[in-house]
């Protein structure tokens, strides 16, 4: 039986690889290790609790004495890594958070990693974003050979991580894999990010903050397509190699809160227009990159991904399973929830 440790698995998109790989795989042990930040949420996973495949471990990956003894308990395969702190505007406030998880506890994994797996057999599969490249002008979309210019302390915390996984692999002969993905949506995403704020701000009646313009473009792509992507390149994708992941789906920001309205307005029964009239300009984000778009073709040519979910389909996905999950939205948004969104919204 192979065992499997994934980081960050009671986040948004680590519980979804975590449903992918117990649910597609039987034979595999997948073991969950995350430090349940505000991000982490074992609510997340309560369908798999009783897996017989499937456990968890609360643990730092910081803490090298705790890393060490659970990788000499378990004879590991492989290892998924998701765990990290993700929230840019959180990066601008605190780089020192960003700097510790994603980049020391990066570290301090591969270093466990690297003392009690099977070296040139197990593999080391790190997961990041697109973010790295820096950002783009209305032209072009990012590729594999695309310069790293990370530009926000959370972009340059995973670069440097994705620089230190390809040094162990040089250095140490490490069997590594890296994928840098675009903007994911759907269930479990907590809601200080674009999407899950503006529904429960919907919901609760709150204005809708757009930073500057709205004019700023990303590109989406559905949590369980990126999931099943990481599922492929972790069976298939050769060693050493990066892998770009994206939905080929632009929205500017003002574009994609309009339409988030409409459907919201028609699911919830309000009058038409009634949230489009929330929307409310505020302060632009510090060095806020304009447009990020991946080129996805090594990823589709080589291994055969593409995504399976339409923007409009993985959306209304999306809101209906926030309007019946009514309790795990007022769970995630009470306590420090609010002191956050008052800090930086007010
Ligand atoms: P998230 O913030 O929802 O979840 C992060 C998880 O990591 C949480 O469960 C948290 O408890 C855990 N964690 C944080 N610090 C930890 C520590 N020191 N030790 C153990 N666990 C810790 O993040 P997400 O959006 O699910 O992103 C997951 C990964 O994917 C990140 O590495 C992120 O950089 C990358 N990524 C995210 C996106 C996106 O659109 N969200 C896109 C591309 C790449
Ligand atoms: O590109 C991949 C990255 O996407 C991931 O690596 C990050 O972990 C993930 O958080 C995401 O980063 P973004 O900064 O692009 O996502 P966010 O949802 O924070 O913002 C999306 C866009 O919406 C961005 O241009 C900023 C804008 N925005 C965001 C919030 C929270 C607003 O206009 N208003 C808001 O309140």
């Amino acid at each position: 039986m192979k065992k499997i440790l994934i980081t960050g698995g009671a986040g948004f998109i680590g519980s979804h690889v975590v449903r992918q790989f117990v649910l597609t795989y039987p034979d595999y042990q997948i073991i969950n290790l995350d430090k349940l930040t505000y991000a982490g949420n074992l609510e997340n996973l309560k369908d798999l609790e009783d897996a017989p495949n499937y456990s968890f471990v609360k643990g730092d990956i910081c803490d090298a004495g705790f890393m060490n003894d659970l990788f000499l308990k378990h004879s590991f395969d492989g290892v998924i890594h998701l765990a990290a702190e993700s929230h840019v505007d959180r990066s601008i406030t605190n780089p020192m958070a960003f700097v510790e998880t994603n980049v020391t506890g990066t570290v301090t994994l591969l270093n466990a990693f690297r003392a009690h797996c099977n070296i040139g057999q197990a593999i080391f599969y790190h997961i990041s974003t697109d973010e790295v490249y820096g950002e783009l002008s209305n032209e072009g979309k990012f590729t594999e050979e695309t310069p790293y210019s990370p530009n926000s302390p959370y972009s340059a915390s995973k670069a440097a991580s994705d620089h230190f996984v390809r040094a162990y692999h040089e250095t140490y002969g490490l069997n590594i894999k890296l994928s840098n993905c675009s903007n994911n949506y759907g269930s479990h995403h907590f809601p200080e990010k674009l999407i899950p704020l503006m529904i429960n701000n919907i919901l609760n009646g709150k204005p809708l903050p757009v930073y500057g313009k709205g004019e700023n473009v990303r590109d989406w792509l559905y949590v369980e397509d990126h999931a099943k992507a990481i599922d492929l390149i972790y069976h298939q994708g050769r060693n050493g190699q990066t892998y770009n992941i994206g939905g080929n789906n632009e929205w500017k920001n003002l574009d994609l809160v309009k339409l988030l309205c409409q459907q919201m307005d028609q699911k919830i029964g309000n009058p038409e227009g009634t949230s489009i009239k929330t929307i409310s300009y505020v302060t632009d984000r510090a060095g806020h990159d304009f447009r990020y778009a991946i080129d996805s073709s090594k990823l589709m040519n080589e291994l055969g991904w593409k995504p399976s979910v339409t923007f409009e389909q993985g959306l209304s996905k999306t809101i209906d399973w926030y309007l019946t999950n009514k309790p795990w939205l007022d769970n995630v948004t009470s306590g420090a929830y609010q002191t956050y969104y008052d800090a930086m919204y007010k």
